[in-house]
């Protein structure tokens, strides 16, 4: 895919030198910046997914902006330090977190509540096996981020399944449903929040219910909130634990990765306000041994917090933009697709079922006629079957092209 022929798209270098403002407008994540031989997951990994490097990659959940120029700042001033070695917590990182969560979302946190974790997924896996023992039922809600479903079965535990109602294209969880599994003896739920991939931000009245049917059956509830930095207005992320004076069995775990786009330097932080349950979860934590983070990581990650915010105010207008871009486009030009726009996330659902395809063949058609690389509904779950996820945090002009060429493929399409 020769990106350089993209009209209108400024070019540039992987290693371009750092700009000196930190002002910020939709022509720096318009700006394509290729990936290739960094060794990329999303670009350089297409061939072991797609079967060839010949698609757009639109999948993972990784985006393709270059990040605020004080975390590049920060990590060229590190990096020439010439002594990479252990390296202990910033002091500053805790109340830069703290002001975070109180900016960014109204929560108050203590700082003895953060727990650092090298990344999200270890957090869940580590909680299953902290506060389930093997046989045990952990509730997850499809169509969900995958590894949800192996925290639960690559430690022994039992899947327990709550599936989304999708009220054409508007997905509601399923209450009643819910307390028929925590009735089932669940001792925990993992909830995604804001949902990936189906791009709810759950309103405070889910999660108050959620909170009731945990409370009635003594059931602890993880919430996954890597994406709730990018919500989009009038949508408000509401942190599970800010409702703690409800319950004790709450814990939220937040990250940078998805907000400052640096999902490759690994962090996050799980916070708990019941001191026992905190304490549960750090001894399972500890028998890991997972506590401590490279200098590079904990650099960029006190740069972001401390200096990242107006380049996320950016991005969020961006990708509002983008995405109501896509949505104008499939409405105009592939009505075949059914869309809704997403609350949170830079994630879109598609459903491409009116085309008659099944996965296996979607999934071809998309890399072979239309060059796309998207992710395959099916890998989230139960109601993921014919569905597409959309990842939009590339330059719009990418995101657009790759409609373009779904356009033209699904018009050839004989069925
Ligand atoms: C909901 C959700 N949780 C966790 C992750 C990954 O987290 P980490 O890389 O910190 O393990 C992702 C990445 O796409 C995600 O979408």
């Amino acid at each position: 895919m020769a990106f350089a022929t993209l009209a209108g798209c400024q070019q540039q270098q992987g290693g371009a030198p750092v700009a000196s403002t930190t002002q910020y407008s939709s022509s720096d994540f318009d700006a394509i910046i290729s990936r290739l031989n960094t060794n990329s997951v999303k670009w350089d990994g297409r061939t072991a997914v797609f079967g060839t490097d010949d698609v757009i990659p639109l999948w993972v959940a990784d985006g393709d902006f270059a990040v605020a120029n004080p975390i590049q700042q920060a990590l060229l001033q590190r990096a020439q330090h010439p002594i990479y070695g252990y390296t202990r917590h910033p002091h500053e990182l805790r109340q830069l977190l703290v002001n975070w969560q109180s900016q960014r979302h109204g929560w108050a946190i203590e700082p003895d509540w953060l727990v650092t974790m090298p990344g999200v997924v270890p957090t869940l896996y580590a909680a299953v096996k902290a506060l389930t023992n093997e046989g045990d039922a952990v509730i997850v809600q499809p169509p969900v981020y995958t590894p949800f479903f192996s925290a639960v079965t690559d430690n022994n535990r039992r899947l327990l399944l709550n599936p989304l109602k999708n009220n054409d294209g508007h997905y509601e969880m399923d209450f009643e449903h819910l307390e028929q599994c925590a009735k089932q003896g669940a001792k925990l739920l993992l909830l995604c929040s804001p949902h990936n991939p189906i791009g709810r931000v759950w309103t405070r009245d889910e999660l108050l219910k959620l909170i009731d049917i945990s409370n009635r059956y003594d059931m602890t509830i993880i919430s996954d909130e890597i994406h709730a930095d990018l919500v989009y207005a009038p949508h408000q992320h509401i942190p599970l634990l800010s409702l703690d004076d409800l319950s004790d069995k709450l814990v939220t775990i937040f990250a940078p990765s998805k907000t400052f786009n640096m999902p490759g330097l690994g962090m996050a932080f799980m916070v708990a306000s019941d001191p026992g349950l905190r304490a549960q979860l750090v001894s399972e934590f500890k028998t890991l041994h997972i506590e401590s983070n490279n200098p590079f990581t904990l650099t960029a990650v006190q740069a972001a917090y401390a200096q990242g915010a107006d380049w996320v105010d950016a991005l969020l207008p961006y990708l509002a933009e983008t995405q109501q871009q896509v949505i104008e486009f499939i409405h105009q030009h592939l009505p075949q697709i059914k869309v809704q726009s997403s609350e949170g996330t830079f994630l879109m659902w598609l459903d491409f079922s009116s085309l008659g395809l099944d996965d296996k063949k979607l999934h071809t058609f998309l890399v072979e006629q239309a060059k796309v690389g998207l992710s395959a509904g099916i890998s989230y779950g139960k109601g993921g079957e014919e569905f597409m996820r959309l990842n939009i945090a590339a330059p719009r002009a990418m995101v657009l092209q790759a409609l373009d060429q779904i356009k033209r493929a699904v018009n050839k399409l004989v069925l």
